[in-house]
């Protein structure tokens, strides 16, 4: 289902040398060919995708670059986070090594957030180093997790735990993929594109109180709308705070309780990244409340325009429930955005208005966590 290439928003994420363009429309994938030539130092680029992705999408983008006279050389995965893997990494630098990439090529990844993290860390180490490019495939690929140079695997002992920064050189996130992206998964990802308004967009915020439904059907004026503008406050946090030693860390809104809630479910199936994010925005939110920081019409507002869009706001409505306070408070303590025992949350003083709290007391959270129907 290809249309008319239509870049509608070409986003820079300026980073002196290493600034990059985001280009959000339809037909992108149709252009990858141009797109992709002025990064290459020849005519050939490795595509590491997932089977799924690679299945529907994957004809059209190789197509696209041998129109162009670049070969597409595939690196096709099992799709799912356990891909995010020490043997998934070794899986496909391996397969790297014996497409004899070299230190000019450039590696694209092509497909959710698994892919790109993967992809993007692979690239980071490959040969000490070789450029990549972001074709992300998910809502939540395009709005959040293409963009800003954090690629990671996980580890048994939990998420994201090694990887390293490490920029695109370019983001085509082509809104005609999204056609075939389960109703589910969509509404996963649109749990990110409601936390840049909650983090610090009011303005953002009350049009996608309006405009959800639009969004999650795929409209496509309001769909470019709501990518454009989450990539634009990404891009925007990111240039300024790259390796997140500030700023950047709002993005991390929803993402103290949900890391928790993904590590008891098991970060599958039962509970996508996006839902544990929504319901740790509506916990995030209803704590400030708790502690008096927050109108609790403002907590209650972010509650509704979380569930309307159906996705979970409360423990109950999450696989696994009844959980164990003590057990989840123990999670966030083992957290990266933990420092030094305490508790780092981004909380919020209103719709609009979060804020770092790096010293938050876990009995505080413990007791909220019990109210909220913890055990
Ligand atoms: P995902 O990559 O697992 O994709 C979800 C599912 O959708 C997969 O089964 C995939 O095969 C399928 N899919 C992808 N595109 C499709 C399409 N167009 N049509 C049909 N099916 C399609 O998950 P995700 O939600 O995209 O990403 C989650 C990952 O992103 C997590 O590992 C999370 O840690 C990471 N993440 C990273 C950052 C970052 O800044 N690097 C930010 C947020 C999340
Ligand atoms: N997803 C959080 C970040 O990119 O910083």
């Amino acid at each position: 289902m290809s249309r008319a290439i239509a870049v509608d928003h070409a986003i820079t994420v300026g980073l002196g040398a290493r600034a990059y363009e985001v280009r959000v429309g339809g037909g992108l994938i149709d252009g990858a060919g141009q797109a992709l030539a002025p990064f290459l130092k020849r005519r050939r680029t490795a595509i590491v995708s997932d089977e799924t992705v690679w299945g529907l999408h994957g004809a059209r983008l190789s197509a696209a670059l041998e129109r162009a006279g670049i070969a597409a050389l595939p690196v096709i995965v099992p799709p799912g986070e356990q891909t995010k893997s020490f043997a998934g990494l070794a899986d496909v630098t391996d397969r790297l090594l014996a497409l004899e990439l070299d230190r000019g090529d450039v590696i694209t990844a092509f497909g959710g957030g698994v892919v790109g993290d993967l992809a993007g860390f692979a690239a980071a180490i490959y040969k000490r180093g070789v450029d990549f490019v972001q074709i992300p495939t998910t809502l939540l690929a395009q709005v959040d997790s293409s963009v800003g140079g954090k690629t990671a695997i996980d580890t048994p002992r939990g998420k994201n735990l090694v990887g390293a920064f490490h920029q695109p050189k370019l983001v085509l996130a082509d809104l005609d993929v999204l056609a075939t992206l389960p109703d589910r998964e969509m509404r996963a990802g649109y749990a990110e594109v409601i936390k840049y308004g909650l983090l610090g967009d009011f303005t953002f915020f009350e049009w996608l109180e309006l405009n959800a439904a639009g969004v999650l059907a795929r409209e496509p004026v309001a769909l470019a709308q709501a990518v454009a503008r989450s990539v634009e406050t990404k891009a925007e946090i990111v240039a300024e705070d790259e390796t997140e030693q500030g700023r950047r860390a709002l993005l991390n809104l929803g993402h103290t309780f949900g890391h928790a809630l993904e590590s008891e479910t098991g970060y599958g199936a039962a509970l996508l990244h996006g839902e544990a994010v929504a319901a740790g925005m509506a916990l995030a939110f209803r704590f400030s409340a708790s502690q008096g920081l927050c109108p609790t019409q403002d907590a209650y507002r972010a509650g509704v325009a979380i569930a309307t869009a159906g996705l979970p706001t409360t423990l109950a409505e999450v696989a696994g429930h009844p959980f164990d306070a003590q057990r989840l408070v123990r999670h966030m303590a083992q957290d990266k955005k933990a420092e030094g025992g305490k508790l780092t949350f981004i909380l919020a003083h209103g719709l609009g208005e979060a804020f770092v709290a790096k010293d938050v007391d876990a009995t505080a959270v413990t007791a909220f966590l019990k109210l909220e129907g913890a055990a």
